[in-house]
């Protein structure tokens, strides 16, 4: 029997991230204890009262069948209830606000809804892998813009050719970004959205990934400016350490919301009732977020100047826990230095998370992204080896 990928699956690189557990496997493998930077998983345990409420509530769910597709009342309200706190955005629950099982499957699967083959989608470069394969996936053609320190790391949307908004169906946009920890203003997004609505392009924001892990003011939504053609996608995955249990929400514009919901009855049947009360209980909580902030600023604290000392480019970011960090020559090599079992430092290359743009030039080459989630011992350990890479050079 002859069994191979199809055509498309085939057409996609390998998935950036998940080649880069094979370099921690790869030192492990040596007797070396790898310092990961690389996959941005946190190491911090979700909160206790979450864990501790799975088992009551698999018991109070034990003969219920499968969840609703959409996220129960329970679970849409706590949704709603989170907006309007954060944000001040008043959602309805019933037509504004859908379940997920995180972002990630939300995302690959939402242009199947809305494209037809040979539709352009505009995604940013560097970006979250799933902007660009599901377009594939969906038939659909990406379009990279870049995203660039001079611009702040922010789409220069009047810059995309008329011709290719004209062919647009969506443009992915998020802030606060992976990997350049970028935030958009309100004011950027006034003007985002007036340019989208000109051109009858949806915008779908994957905003709520790190929306809440920041270092200064808190980012706004871009619900806050409008509603009309825009999507935002939310995970409870970073902000409450829960990426195993697989739950976010999507809300916005109601017509949107519904396709989505259309689309998500014919791909999934739901997220575990479990999950989505635990859910309600870490949409609810602020306090252990703000413990997670200060922990990522004394991470970023211990780490900025130890790389600024081995005398690479002062680095910054105004939120999520990535830091974006330019190195002399190739990206590459630079990263496979830092594998070297004497340091055991891994990071991803910003190569692997970038594609080239309009006139060829690729953003992510010469960056690399680190995601401050080892423990904070980890990081004091890897700044000293850092140090390390300044003596062999
Ligand atoms: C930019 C961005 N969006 C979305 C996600 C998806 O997270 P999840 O599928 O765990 O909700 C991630 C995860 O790393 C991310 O970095």
């Amino acid at each position: 029997m002859d069994i191979k990928p199809s055509k498309r699956l085939s057409s996609l690189p390998p998935y950036a991230l998940a080649e880069m557990d094979k370099n921690v496997e790869a030192l492990k493998a040596q007797g070396v204890v790898p310092i990961d930077f690389g996959v941005g998983d946190p190491t911090e345990p979700t909160p206790e009262y979450i864990a501790e409420s799975l088992t009551p509530s698999g018991r109070a769910h034990a003969t219920s069948g499968y969840p609703s597709y959409i996220g129960s009342k329970e679970f849409r309200a706590a949704a709603a209830g989170y907006m309007s706190r954060r944000f001040g955005v008043a959602l309805n629950p019933d037509t504004e606000i859908s379940s997920s099982a995180g972002s990630k499957e939300a995302i690959f699967n939402f242009p199947e809804g809305f494209i037809e083959p040979g539709d352009v989608v505009i995604c940013p470069s560097p970006g979250y892998p799933p902007f660009k394969t599901g377009t594939i996936f969906a038939e659909g053609v990406p379009y990279f813009v870049p995203l660039l320190p001079e611009n702040k790391f922010l789409i220069d949307y009047e810059a995309i050719p008329e011709d290719v908004a004209r062919k647009t169906k969506i443009i992915w946009i998020n802030y606060p970004n992976s990997p350049t920890g970028a935030v958009a203003s309100r004011e950027y997004y006034r003007g985002l959205v007036d340019w989208a609505h000109r051109h009858n392009i949806i915008i779908a924001a994957d905003e709520g990934c790190y929306i809440d892990i920041y270092y200064d003011e808190p980012p706004p939504s871009i619900l806050e400016v409008d509603r009309e053609g825009i999507i935002a996608f939310y995970s409870l995955s970073k902000r409450n350490n829960m990426t195993g249990y697989r739950v976010g929400f999507v809300c916005g514009d109601e017509r949107i919301i519904s396709i989505f919901k259309r689309l998500k009855t014919n791909i999934d049947s739901g997220v575990a009732h479990v999950m989505q009360d635990a859910a309600i209980r870490g949409l609810a909580d602020d306090t252990h977020v703000e413990t997670m902030r200060r922990l990522y600023k004394e991470k970023r604290d211990i780490l900025l100047p130890a790389l600024r000392s081995i005398g690479l480019e002062e680095a910054d970011s105004a939120a999520t826990f990535y830091i974006w960090q330019k190195v002399p020559g190739n990206d590459m090599d630079f990263a496979r230095k830092l594998l070297d079992p004497s340091i055991g430092i891994v990071v991803t290359p910003g190569s692997l998370i970038s594609d080239p743009c309009e006139g060829g030039v690729n953003p992510g080459v010469g960056y690399v992204r680190i995601a401050l989630v080892p423990p904070v011992e980890q990081v004091r350990e890897a700044a000293k080896r850092l140090m390390r890479l300044k003596n062999s050079a």
